[in-house]
């Protein structure tokens, strides 16, 4: 794994695929464990969640789930801009549903407590959250997600998902933002 350039910001590796891979098997069988109905509603958080909730998904081998995307947009490069935007809804029918929204990343919480409280405006059985990583000191908004891939300290990373300003999502690996010196 090489550094990586955007923009002119720096980025080193961090988490292999190796590490990745790992984790999220670990996720999915704790899910699959605690599932209470063989028919859960998985969704999906656009557009960084989608490469983690590929493999979860797979991994969790549900025949009877379903999966459902939305789309909410909180961050404008590498800061949180502290508002939230929903840009693709949720249609599919949840209630009384057991739902467990996938996440890249809980940073401030503000995106994973208004998603929590939007879906559970529509009362759904239960809602839970996975997500495949977790900065835990810069939790501002809302309670710590239920499943965790890896915690991370408060630093800004890319890959598998995550993008800088809608680059380096395709990255297999995951990789942080180089201290400047
Ligand atoms: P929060 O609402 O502050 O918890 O931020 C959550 C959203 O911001 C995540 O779903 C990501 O899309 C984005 N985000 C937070 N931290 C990072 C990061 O380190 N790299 C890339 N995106 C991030
Ligand atoms: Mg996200």
């Amino acid at each position: 794994m090489k550094d990586i350039t955007i923009k002119g910001l720096t980025f080193v590796p961090y988490l292999s695929r190796e590490d990745i891979a790992k984790q999220v098997e670990r996720v999915a069988a704790e899910v699959k464990r605690d599932c209470v109905t063989d028919s859960p509603i998985f969704v999906c958080v656009l557009k960084g969640a989608f490469m983690f909730a590929a493999d979860l998904y797979r991994a969790i081998d549900m025949p009877k789930s379903e999966i459902a995307f939305i789309r909410y947009k909180s961050y404008s490069g590498t800061e949180s801009t502290g508002e939230m935007n929903k840009i693709l809804g949720l249609n599919d029918d949840v209630t009384g549903r057991e739902v467990i929204i996938i996440e890249d990343i809980v940073d401030t919480g503000l995106t994973a407590h208004t998603l929590r409280s939007d879906i559970e405006a529509m009362h759904p059985m239960s809602v839970k959250m996975a997500t495949l990583l977790y900065k835990p000191e810069s939790l501002k908004h809302g309670k710590a997600p239920e499943y965790v891939g890896i915690e991370i300290p408060p630093k800004f990373i890319v890959g598998y998902g995550l993008d800088f300003d809608e680059r380096a999502r395709g990255l297999k690996e995951i990789y942080v933002l180089k201290k400047e010196d």
